[in-house]
């Protein structure tokens, strides 16, 4: 079939939204309609091509939410209609780490993903018999796709998909870090570093796990002003006496759990330092640089300071994305208030534009 998708042609150009052919899923995969699209810093940051990993051409996107069209010979766990929710983290279910509590990193796709290709290693894109490939396993910065279907959350059909679509990377990444990477504990002291989508989810996270004393800190009052909405109880301004500041409002101690979700080594740093002697636990969700490293004085983690990493907020996709989409059901997550500007798929480039601006939190892609 003919799509619309945007295609980063080259690294540092912008996105070319033009007609593409898609074919039909073969195996278990699915065809999906998409209904709307969150544009995120991966996508952005694959375009510059600062990326290493990254490749060109390819249509990007991730964050996307849409309607089965129809489905390959083998699919068991998706129907024609279903509304869902696409993940970049897909979950099988049945490999060494979908079977073991520990991790929500799935192996069962993950080397053909990286490189491009749906696992049989081909890709149902192509622009006159040319192959193009997927990005993220996803590539939803388009009218249609074709993804595995252990890709693929099913979710409830009254969540309204642009709300549903942050699901599938942001705010599950920063919901879930506090959930279940984190697993914060009811009246603890947390301190999420960022105010960001993943900053505002894990705000959010540890407000649904019943934290007592959340602060965020960011560089700007309108951001903190959001985390005030989505229930921090102490917002300040980021800097170099952020740990000192941590330490002393916690008598000399440090928070219970840590957040960082800037992306910026010196703030992890800074995560870490500001985490609790004896059981602190500082959690990194940024993506730094390539080539940066974290530094640490060992001395802290002697004295019980605790650092792990979290992908999509340990999030298990498919067991986990459908109950945060049910928690927003129930007026738990105000997930509308993240999404600050809706643009059209012709408009993706503006959207990104936005997002160097850091104006507002998310804009989403309503394809009608
Ligand atoms: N781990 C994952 O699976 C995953 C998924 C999505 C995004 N990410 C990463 O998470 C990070 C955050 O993403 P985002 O979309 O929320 O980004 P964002 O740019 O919207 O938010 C980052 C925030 O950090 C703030 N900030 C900058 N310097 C600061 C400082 N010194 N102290 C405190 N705050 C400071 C900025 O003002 C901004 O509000 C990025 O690095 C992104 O790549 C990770
Ligand atoms: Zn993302
Ligand atoms: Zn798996």
């Amino acid at each position: 079939m003919r799509i619309r998708a945007a295609v980063l042609e080259e690294f540092g150009q912008p996105l070319n939204v033009t007609d593409l052919d898609l074919a039909e899923p073969r195996g278990r995969e699915v065809l999906v309609r998409l209904v709307a699209c969150g544009v995120c810093h991966t996508d952005m940051y694959t375009a510059s091509g600062v990326d290493p990993s990254g490749y060109a051409p390819t249509v990007l996107g991730h964050e996307g939410a849409g309607v089965v069209e129809a489905v390959g010979p083998d699919v068991r766990d998706v129907a024609v209609g279903d509304h869902v929710v696409t993940l970049f983290s897909p979950q099988c279910r049945e490999c060494e780490h979908c079977r073991s509590p520990k991790t929500n990193i799935c192996t069962a796709i993950r080397e053909q993903q990286n490189l491009g290709f749906l696992p049989d290693g081909t890709t149902r894109l192509t622009r006159d018999g040319e192959p193009i490939r997927h990005f993220m396993g996803t590539s939803t910065f388009a009218t249609h796709t074709v993804v595995p279907e252990i890709a693929l959350a099913k979710v409830n059909p009254e969540a309204p998909l642009e709300a549903a679509c942050l699901f599938a990377c942001g705010l599950s990444t920063g919901i879930g870090a506090a959930m279940f990477t984190a697993q914060v504990e009811e009246g603890s002291t947390v301190v999420v570093f960022g105010a960001g989508m993943v900053g505002l989810g894990a705000v959010a996270g540890a407000r649904l796990q019943k934290a007592e004393r959340i602060v965020c800190i960011d560089l700007s009052e309108e951001r903190l002003a959001m985390a005030r909405h989505h229930g921090a109880t102490d917002t300040w301004i980021g800097g170099d006496g952020t740990v000192e500041r941590v330490l002393e409002e916690t008598g000399g101690m440090g928070a219970d759990y840590t957040f960082e979700a800037t992306g910026l080594v010196g703030v992890m740093r800074q995560a870490v330092e500001a985490a609790r002697m004896g059981w602190g636990l500082a959690t990194m969700c940024g993506v730094a640089g390539k080539d940066e490293t974290l530094d640490v004085v060992p001395r802290l983690l002697i004295t019980g300071r605790r650092v792990c990493g979290s992908s999509f907020g340990g999030v298990k996709g498919r067991d986990q994305v459908p109950q945060l989409v049910d928690r927003y059901l129930a007026g738990e997550i105000d997930v509308d208030a993240f999404v600050s500007h809706r643009i059209s798929l012709e408009q993706v480039n503006e959207g990104f534009d936005l997002m160097h601006r850091q104006d507002g939190v998310r804009s989403v892609i309503g394809f009608s």
